[in-house]
């Protein structure tokens, strides 16, 4: 899969792209991500990309030209079948999304800056807009960020343990149950005895019984 992020500040997302998961997947050619800055399509000498909003009020507005020039430039190498701006207006970003958008070969990532891009942006080149939060952040590379991290690691081949992003939280509606390592006591606290028993059926049971008690308590709302 392929995923082109457009960013005023792509320096934000570079030490991101280089660890973890994201950076296995992109070494075993299971991910692709490239980071593209506005400010190289930028207008005149000054390469500029914000300008005035019409009609006043403070902060600057991303500008036009530069994002259609840099989208029509990549859209003319292959086809993109999700173009996402991210911004706190948009739909709420969940698992779901995240395997959806896992199982397309390309995507664009539109970060909004300042006071956010001009409006035909979205009318006329983005074709999804993701929020991950009721809360304003200062750019959309966090965003960005979180959305390309949980696409790869559910890309098949990210995780060496391929079970691994499947028992994930939310992958079947629930959170996971607690997990515990060496040693099985520490300070007097103790690892629940089922776990160290060897039953595998007996631990699955109790896993599952784990991951319901402790979403009907903390997220009752994923039950509805
Ligand atoms: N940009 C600023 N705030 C954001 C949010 N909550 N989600 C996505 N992009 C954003």
């Amino acid at each position: 899969m392929r995923i082109d992020i457009i960013s005023v500040l792509p320096e934000l997302l570079e030490g991101f792209i280089n660890h973890s998961i994201v950076k296995r997947a992109c070494d075993k050619k299971v991910a692709e991500i490239h980071l593209h800055s506005l400010r190289d399509y930028g207008k005149g000498n000054y390469m500029k990309i914000d300008d005035y909003a019409f009609g006043g009020g403070a902060g600057m507005v991303m500008m036009i030209e530069p994002i259609y020039n840099l989208i029509n430039a990549l859209k003319a190498e292959r086809n993109y079948e999700e173009i996402i701006y991210t911004s706190p207006d948009g739909e709420r970003f969940t698992q779901g999304e995240a395997n959806r958008l896992s199982m397309l070969s390309s995507i664009i990532i539109l970060c909004g800056h300042y006071k956010g891009v001009d409006h035909r942006v979205r009318q006329h080149l983005i074709t999804k807009e993701i929020s991950i939060g009721d809360y304003v952040l200062s750019g959309g590379e966090l965003a960005a960020a979180i959305i390309t991290d949980s696409v790869t690691r559910v890309l098949p081949g990210a995780i060496s343990d391929e079970t691994s992003a499947l028992s994930d939280s939310f992958q079947d509606g629930l959170l996971s149950p607690p997990v515990y390592t060496r040693p099985p006591e520490f300070n007097g606290w103790t690892v629940p005895e089922v776990l160290i028993s060897g039953n595998h059926k007996a631990i699955e049971q109790w896993n599952d019984e784990q991951s319901y008690e402790r979403t009907s308590r903390l997220r009752p709302d994923l039950l509805q």
